[in-house]
C-alpha cells in the first residue's frame, strides 16, 4: 500500500508569528489545505496522513471538514513528532497499528509548507521508491556551492554539475526506513535531521526524482509573499 504523509507537525520558528506557517491562509485557504489537496488527487495513495503538533490536531480536522469534507475518508490527522524524523515515525506508527506495514509499503513524506508539488512528481515519487526504496526530489544547484568547514573560510568549491538542491516529497519503503531509523544511536538522531540521509549513511542507494524551481518551501515572511502571488495566479486559472 502506498500512503500521503503530510508533514506539518512544525511550529515555523523562522516564519514568526502566533500560528505555524502552514496555517496562514491565502485566498481563503490555509496553505496546509492547497498541499493536502494535491495528494488527494492521486489515486494511488490509500490515505493520506497529516501529521501536526498536538494542539492543532482539532483545528487541523476543522480545517479539512470545511475544505474538502467529500475526501476527509481519505485523510488521517494525528499529532506529529518532536523532530521532523520522528513526525515521519508517528506516520509508520499509524500504518503499522492498522496492520499495513509491510516490505511493499510505500510513504511518500512532503513539506505541508510546499503547495506547489506537482501530480507528475508525487508520481514518479511513488514508482522511484517501489524501484530502489528511496528517493528524493531535487533540483540542480544554480548557484555554485561553497563549502566552508569553519563557517569563515572556503575548505571547497565542488563542480556544481554534480550539485543539487533537495526539496520534498521525499519517498521510502516504510518498513526499511523505519528498521533502519530504530538502529541509530541518539546522537545519530539528533544529526540525522533529513530521512533520505539515513539511507545514505547507511550504504542505500537514493534514487532522483526532478523537481521544479517553483516547488519552493515556504520558510520566511520573504517566501510567503512570493507563494501568495503564485497561489493567486494558479487560483486564477
Ligand atoms: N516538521 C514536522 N515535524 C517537526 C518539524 C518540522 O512535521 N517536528 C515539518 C514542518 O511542519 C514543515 C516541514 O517539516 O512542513 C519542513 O520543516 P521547516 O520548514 O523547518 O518547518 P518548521 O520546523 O515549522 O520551521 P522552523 O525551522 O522555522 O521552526
Amino acid at each position: 500500500m502506498t500512503y500521503g504523509v503530510i508533514l506539518a507537525g512544525g511550529i515555523g520558528s523562522r516564519m514568526g508569528g502566533d500560528k505555524p506557517k502552514q496555517y496562514l491562509t491565502v485566498k481563503g485557504k490555509p496553505i496546509i489545505i492547497y498541499t493536502i489537496e494535491k495528494f488527494l488527487v492521486v489515486p494511488e495513495f490509500e490515505k493520506v496522513i497529516v501529521l501536526c503538533p498536538k494542539q492543532w490536531v482539532e483545528h487541523t480536522k476543522n480545517l479539512i471538514e470545511k475544505h474538502i469534507a467529500p475526501a476527509k475518508d481519505r485523510v488521517a490527522v494525528i499529532e506529529g513528532g518532536s523532530t521532523r524524523n520522528e513526525t515521519i515515525m508517528n506516520a509508520i506508527k499509524l500504518i503499522e497499528s492498522e496492520g499495513n506495514l509491510n516490505d511493499d509499503t510505500i510513504i511518500v513524506t512532503h513539506d505541508s509548507v510546499r503547495p506547489f508539488v506537482t501530480h507528475r512528481i508525487i508520481e514518479e515519487n511513488i514508482k522511484a521508491a517501489k524501484e530502489f526504496g528511496a528517493c528524493d526530489t531535487v533540483v540542480p544547484a544554480t548557484d555554485t556551492i561553497v563549502e566552508a568547514m569553519d563557517n569563515a573560510t572556503i575548505s571547497n568549491i565542488p563542480d556544481r554539475s554534480k550539485m543539487y538542491q533537495g526539496q520534498t516529497p521525499q519517498s521510502f519503503k516504510a518498513l526499511k526506513l523505519k528498521n533502519m531509523y530504530e538502529s541509530l544511536s541518539d546522537e545519530e538522531k539528533d544529526i540525522l535531521t533529513d530521512a533520505a540521509k539515513i539511507f545514505v549513511i547507511k550504504g542505500e542507494k537514493v534514487a532522483l526524482v526532478q523537481g521544479e524551481t517553483f516547488n519552493m518551501k515556504i520558510t520566511y515572511p520573504y517566501d510567503l509573499r512570493v507563494a501568495k502571488s503564485l497561489l493567486e495566479d494558479e487560483t486564477d486559472d
